[in-house]
């Protein structure tokens, strides 16, 4: 086949030998990575570098391993959940724009200070305003912004090195985790994942925690909160909650509320005036 005049017609310079066909590869001057076999039809589109293809394999594998991770010490009704994202969050209207703009900016930073720049952010409003949906798209974004990892110090033999670890980040719809709590007294399967998610709320790099304020009244739930303060006053933290700061005050306390507010500043977003989406979706 003659190919001189497709090759100038669309500037291609060859670019290497068919592994197919031996014949000669032509490749666009503007993506020398593709390349194309005028003789046998063999195209390496999809073809990346062995450097880039290596970089998607490791990006996947952390990928499915936060996944993992989040899926196994998560607690929530509906596993619905996990689809929240900014892709299908769309305003309706300038007050949830201006809530999607806050909120990705929230988690551009939140992504740049992942490691020792610790925020505790308040989704506050009332019921179906969407505040869940954002929290999610927050953590989200900041996994797709850090590529799934941090950055961390380890001793690797005699020498400290700097080496990439998976995030752990978790979800916890909190008055389901007080059930979850109460039932594990005489469950052992119960007690055996309360004690898993109780720890990953502990320990993990973001927690959301969902709904706060709707639990029961019972001071042993209200004590469970403080504990958990106690503990994540430097990590990240997002929680939604329908309840206003007086409210959250008079129900937690301010030993908790103080740690709360430690890295609260300017990191609230108000969902006040938006619209219910569920009553939307009925068409109310
Ligand atoms: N701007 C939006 N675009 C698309 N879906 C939205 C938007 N806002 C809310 N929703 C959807 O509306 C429903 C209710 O939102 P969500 O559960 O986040 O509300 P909420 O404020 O957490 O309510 P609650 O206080 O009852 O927990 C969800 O299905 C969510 O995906
Ligand atoms: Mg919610």
């Amino acid at each position: 086949m003659d190919v001189s005049g497709l090759v100038t017609r669309f500037s291609f310079v060859q670019s290497g030998t068919c592994p197919q066909c031996g014949a000669s590869l032509f490749s666009p001057k503007e993506h020398p990575n593709v390349q194309a076999c005028m003789e046998c039809g063999y195209s390496s589109i999809a073809t990346k570098t062995q450097e880039e293809r290596l970089k998607d394999i490791q990006i996947q594998n952390r990928k499915d391993e936060v996944f993992n991770y989040l899926r196994n010490t998560s607690c929530f009704g509906s596993s619905k959940v996990f689809n929240y994202n900014f892709g299908n969050y769309r305003p309706i209207d300038e007050k949830e724009a201006n809530v999607r703009n806050k909120a990705l900016s929230m988690s551009e930073r939140l992504a740049k200070g992942i490691k020792d720049d610790p925020m505790h952010i308040f989704l506050q409003g009332g019921t179906g305003r969407g505040k869940t949906h954002i929290a999610m798209a927050m953590m989200y974004e900041v996994l797709n912004q850090t590529k799934y990892v941090k950055n961390i110090r380890k001793k690797v033999g005699e020498e400290y090195q700097i080496v990439q670890v998976p995030l752990a980040v978790t979800f916890v719809n909190w008055s389901r985790f007080m059930t979850l709590k109460q039932e594990s007294i005489r469950d052992d399967e119960k007690s055996r994942q309360f004690t898993l998610i109780n720890t990953a709320l502990q320990t993990a790099d973001i927690a959301i925690v969902d709904d706060l304020g709707k639990e029961g009244n019972s001071d042993w739930y209200f004590q469970t909160f403080d504990e958990l303060m106690e503990i994540r006053e430097d990590q990240h933290l997002i929680i939604t909650t329908n309840l206003e700061g007086e409210d959250l005050i008079k129900r937690y306390g301010d030993r908790s509320m103080s740690r709360l507010r430690k890295h609260a500043r300017g990191n609230f977003i108000s969902f006040a005036g938006i619209k219910d989406h569920r009553m939307l979706k009925e068409g109310k």
